[in-house]
This record gives C-alpha cells, sequence and structure tokens, in this order.
C-alpha cells in the first residue's frame, strides 16, 4: 500500500495516534486568528453574514454538531447544521445572509456535494468547505476553505479527519468572532495558546491506551451500549456510538443525557454498558444525576471524565481520567478515548478494522 502501517496492526488504530501531528500540521502557519486563513475575502464574508447553515454527513455531521455549541457560544452567530441527504430533498426556508459551511474529509461525498448546490440553487452564494483534500470537487464548488492537513486517511472509521476538522471548526469560530467584534486581543491569546497545546494535551489522552483495552475485554461480549453526554460532549456521545457501531458492529445509541428519562433507560438493565463522556464542565452535576439513574437500574457505568470531574470508581461506575480539564476544546480530547474503545473492541471481537462490512470510505453516489 501507498501509506505504510509501520509498528501499527491496522490503519485506524495508526490513525489514532496520527492525531497530535495531523492537528499540528492543521494548525501549521497559523500565527494569528485571522479571515482569510479561509481565504481571500473572508473578511468580507464573515461580516456580512448573519447565520452560519453547516451541511455534511457521517462523523463529518457529528463536527457540525459540535461547531454549533462553539460559534453560538463565542461568536453568537445562529446556527443550524443539516445531513446533507435530509437538506437537499426538504423545502428549506433560504437565507441569502447566511455562510453555508460543508464539512467533508474526501470532498467527494455526493450527498454533500448536491446540498452544496441545492443551498447555492436557493440563492446562497457565501459559501466556504472543512475539507481533507485540496484537489477535490468539494474545494472547486466553494468559495472559500480550510484544508484539514491530517493526511490521507485510509480506515473506513474516520478518527484523524474528524479531530482536525474540529481544530479547523473552532479556528472558523474564532475568526467569525473575530470579523464581528466580539474575540478581545486576551481571548484570542488564550484560545490561540489553548490550541498550540492541543497536540501535546492529545499524547497524554493516548497514553491511556492500556486503560481502555481492559474496558474492551467487557464491551466485546456484549451486543448493546448506550453513550451519554450533555451539552458539546453530546455530539461527541454520538461520535463514539458510531465509531463502535461501525467497526465492531455492536448496536450502539447515543443519548443527550437528559434524554434519557424519555425512552432509553427502559433498556438500562445489568447488561447495558453505558459510556458516559463526563468532563468537568458546567452540567457536570445534572450528567451525575443521570448517572445515578443508570446506577439504579443495574446499568454499568464506564465513564470518561477529567482531572477535574470529582468523579471515584465504584460498585459498576468505572472511571477513566483524562489527564487535564481541557476546558472550550474537550470534545477534541475526549472523542480519543472512545475511538480507542471501538478500536480495541473490534479487535477483541475480530472484525474487519479497516474495511468494515457494508461501509465504503467515500460515498461518491447516492
Ligand atoms: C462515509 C465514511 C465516513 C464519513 C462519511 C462522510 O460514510 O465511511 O467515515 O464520515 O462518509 O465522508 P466525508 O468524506 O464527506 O467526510
Amino acid at each position: 500500500s501507498a501509506v505504510e502501517l509501520g509498528p501499527y496492526q491496522h490503519y485506524m488504530q495508526k490513525e489514532i495516534f496520527e492525531q497530535p501531528r495531523a492537528i499540528a500540521s492543521t494548525l501549521e502557519g497559523v500565527t494569528a486568528i485571522m479571515p482569510e486563513l479561509f481565504g481571500d475575502g473572508a473578511f468580507k464574508v464573515f461580516k456580512q453574514i448573519d447565520s452560519v447553515l453547516i451541511l455534511a454527513c457521517g462523523t463529518s455531521y457529528y463536527a457540525g454538531l459540535t461547531a454549533k455549541y462553539w460559534i453560538e457560544s463565542i461568536a453568537k452567530i445562529p446556527v443550524n447544521v443539516e445531513i446533507a441527504s435530509e437538506y437537499r430533498y426538504r423545502d428549506s426556508v433560504p437565507n441569502p445572509n447566511s455562510l453555508v459551511v460543508t464539512i467533508t474529509q474526501s470532498g467527494e461525498t455526493a450527498d454533500t456535494l448536491a446540498a452544496l448546490k441545492h443551498a447555492r440553487a436557493l440563492g446562497m452564494q457565501h459559501t466556504l468547505t472543512i475539507c481533507n483534500v485540496a484537489t477535490s470537487a468539494m474545494v472547486r464548488e466553494c468559495a472559500l476553505a480550510y484544508i484539514t492537513r491530517a493526511g490521507v486517511e485510509v480506515g473506513v472509521a474516520s478518527t484523524k479527519a474528524f479531530t482536525t476538522q474540529l481544530v479547523a471548526l473552532f479556528l472558523l469560530t474564532l475568526a467569525l468572532a473575530q470579523s464581528k467584534g466580539r474575540l478581545s486581543d486576551e481571548a484570542e491569546a488564550a484560545h490561540l495558546k489553548a490550541v498550540r497545546h492541543l497536540p501535546a494535551a492529545l499524547q497524554s489522552v493516548l497514553a491511556l491506551e492500556p486503560h481502555i483495552v481492559a474496558w474492551a475485554e467487557a464491551f466485546a461480549r456484549k451486543e448493546n451500549a448506550l453513550f451519554l453526554g450533555r451539552g458539546i460532549h453530546y455530539p461527541i456521545a454520538l461520535e463514539g456510538a458510531l465509531k463502535l457501531k461501525e467497526i465492531t458492529y455492536i448496536h450502539a445509541e447515543a443519548y443527550a443525557a437528559g434524554e434519557l428519562k424519555h425512552g432509553p433507560l427502559a433498556l438500562v438493565t445489568e447488561e447495558m454498558p453505558v459510556v458516559t463522556v463526563a468532563p468537568n464542565d458546567t452540567l457536570i452535576e445534572k450528567l451525575k444525576s443521570n448517572m445515578q439513574e443508570v446506577r439504579a437500574r443495574g446499568g454499568q457505568l464506564y465513564v470518561f471524565a477529567d482531572a477535574d470531574s470529582h468523579i471515584r470508581s465504584s460498585d459498576g461506575v468505572h472511571v477513566i481520567r483524562l489527564p487535564e480539564n481541557y476546558g472550550v476544546l474537550s470534545p477534541i480530547l475526549h472523542v480519543v478515548p472512545l475511538q480507542l474503545l471501538a478500536y480495541h473492541t473490534a479487535l477483541a471481537r475480530g472484525t474487519d478494522v479497516d474495511k468494515p462490512r457494508n461501509l465504503a470510505k467515500s460515498v461518491t453516489v447516492e
């Protein structure tokens, strides 16, 4: 193969471990926040737009869902995130002042390209893509672009493309905020410092692998799993469940933890592992009560906490603690152990990790 595996058993594992470098490359040359990072004329466009419409499929769609939390809270611009295959076929209300953002690793996904063209046909001319392939159809089609530098991604289940998309979307958030006069110099400096720390932070998260291997043994025997998150970590729970489905064939569902009592709680028994993304943010106390609801029904909790979460392992509560509290960038770190959990569970089940059944790396036909 053109891309060598080196010491790794699978491309997916290699790509998970390449994330610190992929993020560093994606940030190369970014010494300050400026709209022009996204192309010539971006400032004029960013000043003009009054909303953002994100279009994507699969893992890229979950990157978009995450970005909604950042853009609305930091840049204060309303964001809609739509599944490309839905958007292209429904009657929607176009807003010509909206910035249309497509997110796509390959730049060739048929539904995402069609959704972009649909938006344009409806009169939306401000287009931007976050894409990993500079020569792709999507980059040619969009007026503005940020090229992620994840490098070639071979594993069908996306990993490093996702985290680099998140980095690019965070930069977009800051550039939008700046264009609207909502980013102080101090805030810019603090955010840039945090972003530059990501590769090192990721390295320490990857060091948790042995602990995750131990959990994977238990997961390999399950046929169902629930993933819970709240706020900006809800999309991360969705992505964790997708990873598990894609490569282990275990039925996994993710819920915003507050929705637990509106249905999925009925599924919780001693047999149900419940993966909880639980960094210490403003929702942690709410999340802890959701966790108690699970424990009260005998559910086994597998919790990814952080340095500040104050959640201890106890009967039926298994905790892996990430080394730091990563603040607003926490989703980029918290998805990594979920990738590793899916990977090691797939290894234990003996599935074809890099080429899961029925799936394609890039879906270029409808
Ligand atoms: C396929 C891949 C996914 C990917 C999705 C969107 O389903 O298996 O990993 O997230 O397409 O691909 P894109 O290239 O548009 O990001």
